[in-house]
């Protein structure tokens, strides 16, 4: 490991190695006006979603890290406290990346990006025609952290009004993830797309209780077979099996197939039984896979008495 105290480099070296680290991050495509009614257009990546009784949303244009300039977009909020983010898609991807270029103040990136301002609800500043959620905000506090190059304005919003474009409701009337096609901005110039193979479900653990990785044999915890994925879905199992039906499970024939086949040899039984749970796992039975490696457990257990 190398460790790093952040104020011993260079702050354009810090920025690039947190924004690496801390990523994938959502896009607000932030709208803003300033107080002359001219519209404003820009991506920002520090964001994100912290509540919703008030559903509140921090996005932060920071002070430039070269110039220590201020933003477009900090200067508008300030004047109209006002903003719509706008949630960016691939289809978006190239034009939202041209809206970030550093346009004198009072150019309307909307022109420049090509994309299409449609008038918002609540709020002065406009909505992104192309983007399927179009979230009207009223800023409520913005915080400066410092006035030092790089350092950040966090603009605190509520959201006021939500625009949703049917085509990215499932039946039941809620954001299809699959549907939205999402990106994410990543370090440098490296983006992610929310999508396809890169999206994947976990079920949340269920409810207060989990029996811990703890709770696992040490031949189950330090097994060369199996992956910390593994041992984490192990861990959210909710019971252990009883001694009962671990007793059951070693009399049942595809046990005994595996342990006759290898009981002379204790390493090849552990072989055996562990590639065969982390496949049960791939497949989410964790209940056969947990009660297979108790049930092997048991067996070297007994051979080492
Ligand atoms: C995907 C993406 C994410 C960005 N995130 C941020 C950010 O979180 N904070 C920031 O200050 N600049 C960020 N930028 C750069 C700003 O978009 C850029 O400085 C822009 O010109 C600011 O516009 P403004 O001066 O009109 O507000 C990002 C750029 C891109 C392409």
């Amino acid at each position: 490991m190398s460790t790093i105290d952040p104020n011993e480099i260079l702050p354009h070296h810090l920025h690039r190695m947190l924004l690496t680290a801390i990523a994938p991050r959502p896009i607000a495509f932030a709208s803003t006006i300033d107080s002359a009614g001219k519209a404003n257009l820009s991506p920002f990546s520090c964001f994100n979603v912290f509540g919703v009784n008030p559903s509140t949303l921090i996005f932060s244009p920071s002070r430039s890290g070269r110039t220590n300039e201020l933003k477009d977009t900090y200067l508008n909020v300030k004047e109209v406290p006002e903003v719509v983010i706008n949630v960016v898609t691939y289809s978006m991807v190239n034009q939202q990346n041209l809206a970030s270029t550093e346009f004198p103040r009072g150019v309307n990136e909307f022109f420049k990006s090509g994309f299409t301002p449609v008038p918002s609800e609540k709020i002065r500043p406009f909505r992104v025609k192309e983007s399927p959620v179009q979230i009207e905000c009223k800023v409520r506090q913005v915080i400066e952290t410092g006035n030092g190059a790089g350092a950040a304005n966090l603009i605190i919003c509520e959201v006021v009004l939500i625009h949703v474009n049917d085509k990215v409701l499932d039946r039941n009337g809620a954001i299809d993830t699959r549907k939205l096609d999402l990106v994410g901005r990543m370090g440098a110039d490296n983006y992610v797309r929310a999508s396809g193979r890169a999206l994947f479900t976990l079920e949340k653990p269920s409810g207060k209780n989990a029996i811990g990785v703890d709770s696992l044999p040490e031949s189950v915890r330090l097994s060369a077979f199996l992956t910390g994925n593994d041992l984490g879905r192990l861990g959210s199992m909710v019971n252990m099996p009883t001694a009962v039906e671990i007793e059951n499970y070693m009399g049942a024939q595809k046990f005994r197939k595996i342990s006759v086949d290898v009981s002379a040899d204790t390493g090849k039984l552990t072989e055996e039984t562990h590639k065969e749970a982390h496949r049960l796992l791939a497949e989410n039975n964790k209940y056969e896979a947990l009660i297979l490696l108790l049930a092997a457990d048991s067996l070297l257990m007994a051979d080492l008495q």
